[in-house]
């Protein structure tokens, strides 16, 4: 994997700022992978990616597997965090979702069945250093 960049985000405002940074990087197609533990600012990061392009109504899909958002570009949205066996996430065609090159394809926990991403792929890893502050590290795979 190719480092890209390593932030470390002092609030929500800085996490969101690095989003930000990130709107020329990630085009349609893109996958990306979200890596960390429970409250380190995954779904944060991506809500603060889909403001900047005019969504307001993006939440955890925690429970639905995946959202899907419709603003300045078209976002799937999947967090594998409830998922329990691979065939769950075919069901609902995932290879559609991610082979959909008018889409940018945000995966919440996607370390949990690495098997179904890409190759190509972005992947970003949060880590809690202190109540605010955040390790935020972007990857290029593949
Ligand atoms: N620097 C920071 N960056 C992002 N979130 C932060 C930061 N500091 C505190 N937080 C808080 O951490 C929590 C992250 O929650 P969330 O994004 O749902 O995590 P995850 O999706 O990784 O489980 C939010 O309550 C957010 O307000
Ligand atoms: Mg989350």
């Amino acid at each position: 994997m190719l480092l890209i960049k390593e932030i470390i985000s002092n609030s929500e405002f800085e996490t969101a700022s690095f989003a930000k940074e990130c709107i020329t990087m990630f085009n349609s197609g893109s996958v990306i992978e979200l890596i960390g533990d429970l409250g380190t600012g995954k779904t944060f990061f991506v809500k603060s990616f889909c403001n900047e392009l005019g969504i307001n109504n993006s939440s955890s899909p925690s429970f639905s597997i995946v959202n899907q958002y419709n603003g300045k570009k078209l976002i799937y949205h999947f967090d594998f965090y409830r998922i329990k066996k691979t065939e769950e996430l075919l069901d609902i065609g995932f290879y559609d979702y991610i082979n959909d090159e008018t889409a940018i394809t945000f995966i919440e926990w996607g370390n949990l069945f690495e098997e179904v991403l890409p190759g190509k792929r972005f992947v970003i890893t949060f880590n809690t250093l202190d109540q605010e502050k955040r390790k935020i590290t972007l990857y290029k795979n593949g």
